[in-house]
Formats: C-alpha cells, sequence, structure tokens
C-alpha cells in the first residue's frame, strides 16, 4: 500500500527568519494521529537550520532541486552529498519550474535521480502537461514519456524510494486545479503504466502525489480518490493554518 504523504514546497520564498517563523507556526498545529507523512522544502540556505528546527518531530525536510555531478566546477549548484551532510534526505527532481525555466531536461533528470539513489536518497519525482499538451490530448502520451525517461532505466528495488508528484503545469499557481476526476485518471494512468513495466506491486505501492493550486477546500475531494495519496503544496504551504488544513484533508 501506498504511504500518504503532503509536501509543501516553499519555492523561492521565506528568508532565514520567516522559515523559522512558519515551522514553528506548523509543528505548533500539527494535527496528531494522522496517517500521512509531512514534507517540508524550503530554500537551500535555509535547510540546515530546518533539519534542525524538526529534529524532534516527525516532519521531513526536502530540497528543491539538487545536481546530477558528485562535485566540481558548477558554479551556483548543490550536490547530493551537500544535502546529506546536513541531514536532508530526500530532493525533488523534475518540478516544471525548473524544467521550464532552468533548462532541465529528461536526460538531466534521469542522472539527477541515479545520483539521489546512489546517495540513498528519496527521490519526489515530478510529471505534468502544459495547457496546451492537454489541449491537443497529448497529456497522457506527456506524462507517460516524462516516467520512461526520467524513471524507466532503474530496477525494481529502486522503485520504493521514488515518490511522484502530478502536477499539471497548467494548474500551479493558477488557482486553477484539476478535477478530481481528472487527477484520478491521470493517476490511475501512472500506476498502469508503471505496472506493466515493473509489476502490479511496485505500482500500488508508489505514492502519487496531486499538485496545483491545492487549497484547504479542495484538498479532501482530490485526496480522497483512490489513486490520490496526497499532495505537493505551493502558495497554501506558505500559511500555517492552510497546510495544516490539507494535511488535515488526508483520509
Ligand atoms: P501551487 O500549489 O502554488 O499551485 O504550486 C504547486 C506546486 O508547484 C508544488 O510544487
Amino acid at each position: 500500500m501506498s504511504l500518504n504523504i503532503v509536501a509543501g514546497n516553499w519555492k523561492m520564498n521565506k528568508n532565514a527568519a520567516e522559515t523559522a517563523q512558519l515551522l514553528g507556526e506548523i509543528v505548533n498545529q500539527m494535527p496528531s494521529g494522522k496517517e500521512v507523512e509531512v514534507i517540508i522544502a524550503p530554500s537551500f540556505v535555509n535547510l540546515s537550520q530546518a533539519v534542525q528546527q524538526l529534529e524532534h518531530t516527525n516532519i521531513q525536510v526536502a530540497a528543491q532541486n539538487m545536481h546530477q555531478a558528485e562535485g566540481g566546477a558548477y558554479t551556483g549548484e548543490i550536490s547530493a552529498s551537500m544535502l546529506t551532510s546536513v541531514g536532508v534526505q530526500t530532493v525533488i527532481l523534475g518540478h516544471s519550474e525548473r524544467r521550464q525555466y532552468f533548462g532541465e531536461t529528461d536526460g538531466n533528470l534521469a542522472n539527477k535521480v541515479d545520483t539521489a539513489l546512489k546517495h540513498n536518497m528519496r527521490v519526489i519525482f515530478c510529471i505534468g502537461e502544459l495547457l496546451e499538451q492537454r489541449q491537443n490530448k497529448q497529456h497522457f502520451n506527456t506524462v507517460e514519456y516524462q516516467l520512461r525517461d526520467g524513471l524507466f532505466h532503474l530496477q525494481k528495488q529502486d522503485w520504493q524510494h521514488i515518490v511522484l508528484a502530478y502536477e499539471p503545469v497548467w494548474a500551479i499557481g493558477t488557482g486553477e486545479t484539476a478535477t478530481a476526476a481528472q487527477a484520478q485518471e491521470m493517476h490511475a494512468f501512472i500506476r498502469e503504466v508503471i505496472a506493466k513495466s515493473f509489476g502490479e506491486a511496485t505500482a500500488q505501492n508508489v505514492s502519487i502525489l496531486y499538485g496545483g493550486s491545492v487549497k484547504p477546500d479542495n484538498a479532501k475531494e482530490i485526496f480522497s480518490q483512490k489513486d490520490v495519496n496526497g499532495g505537493l503544496i505551493g502558495g497554501a504551504a506558505l500559511s500555517a493554518a492552510d497546510f495544516v488544513a490539507i494535511i488535515d484533508a488526508v483520509e
């Protein structure tokens, strides 16, 4: 069975003091007794402080990106070992903003996934189509190729370290959400594609999160879909009350 996860992607928001403040508020308001793993991804420069602040809680810390090389002349980049050395065991890879604004390709991403797994990290791998691709009925194809190119070189056992996030690009930061039916349809398709190559058990065990304008008032309906195992939250993760309400919406 796949684990329920709610992850907050803070993107390029919150300085050091604001990070401490928001984490403190989330910890104080955290619902108890929920079967859900909570992950927060602040900016690189605040990861170390976040790990320390959350040390005695059940909240995990993730990075928003990582370079594929072990080290070297890559000005401005961050390696897997830099992340694990400050206690970060999870990394978001392939976010559509990285693909769109920073030219990340499926080839880069496959290498990043390999590097993360080599360092025993867990990967939250993002996939999702553009509006135009959905309008041209290319959304299933697009997502299938993102999966194949980024992840299908893996061995079956590697999948226990992979979490997927389906984030239709047209729903990110737009206030427009996929309907619960659209999310369910794509999540079921993703499981089917994985099952064909890696078997039913692998497909059933992978957590598939939905991302794109998840808010307290739509989270319950989206999360109640059979193949949706929680969410990757952007804007609403920047408010403790909203983020906690979204966590609370997990069944
Ligand atoms: P929003 O929740 O702001 O739409 O962002 C979603 C997202 O990109 C999470 O990674």
